[in-house]
């Protein structure tokens, strides 16, 4: 199975995708939307093919998602996952991909770009990850996989986080195994 990463941040994600051991999928690509992400990083050291491209370079979002899509184009992929990628994806980009998405949180609480802050703020008990396809929405679209994770006392948005995390690269790795073996999703 090809796949196409988006990243925003450190890339951890992506590196559990990179280091997954006899994966039956394959990073052929990986994309971000701001320069010199830890992400982007990892793709190198691997020697992977990457591209930015930051909506700032675009005059509007018609013109990103365009972009965005004809860099995608490139590289016959199969899926597109966006671990920690934090723009929401056109609609130019989606009609050509699916895309699954990794969320730090149990969706459809705490959706957007600061789910581990707001679970925590909440007093939530029991917080964790969401697989999920990505629609026009923003962390909307049909659930794919979850995986529960205890809040600790004395956890700060950091060490919560981390601890999704630890949880949120085993699910990946194996929901992208499971979609590289039963493609009825195509
Ligand atoms: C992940 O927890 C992802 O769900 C969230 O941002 C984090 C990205 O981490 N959107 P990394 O860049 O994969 O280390």
């Amino acid at each position: 199975l090809r796949l196409a990463v988006l990243v925003s941040g450190s890339g951890t994600n992506l590196q559990a995708l990179l280091d997954a051991p006899a994966a039956p999928f394959e990073v052929v690509v990986v994309g971000a939307d701001r320069e010199d992400t830890g992400g982007v990083e990892r793709a190198r050291a691997r020697g992977i093919p990457t591209f930015v491209c930051r909506v700032a370079d675009h005059p509007d979002r018609a013109g990103w998602d365009a972009a965005l899509a004809r860099s995608l184009a490139t590289h016959d992929v199969d899926l597109v996952v966006s671990a920690g990628f934090m723009k929401v994806l056109g609609p130019q980009v989606l009609a050509a991909h699916r895309v699954v998405n990794t969320h730090p949180a149990l969706l459809p609480s705490f959706p957007g770009a600061h789910g581990v802050r707001d679970a925590l703020a909440h007093g939530v008990r029991v917080t964790g990850c969401t697989c999920h396809w990505v629609d026009a929405g923003v962390d909307t679209g049909p659930v794919i996989d979850q995986r529960a994770v205890r809040v600790e006392d004395g956890d700060t948005v950091e060490t919560l986080h981390e601890r999704i995390k630890v949880q949120e690269r085993a699910m990946l790795v194996e929901v992208l195994t499971r979609l590289a073996s039963d493609r009825s999703w195509r």
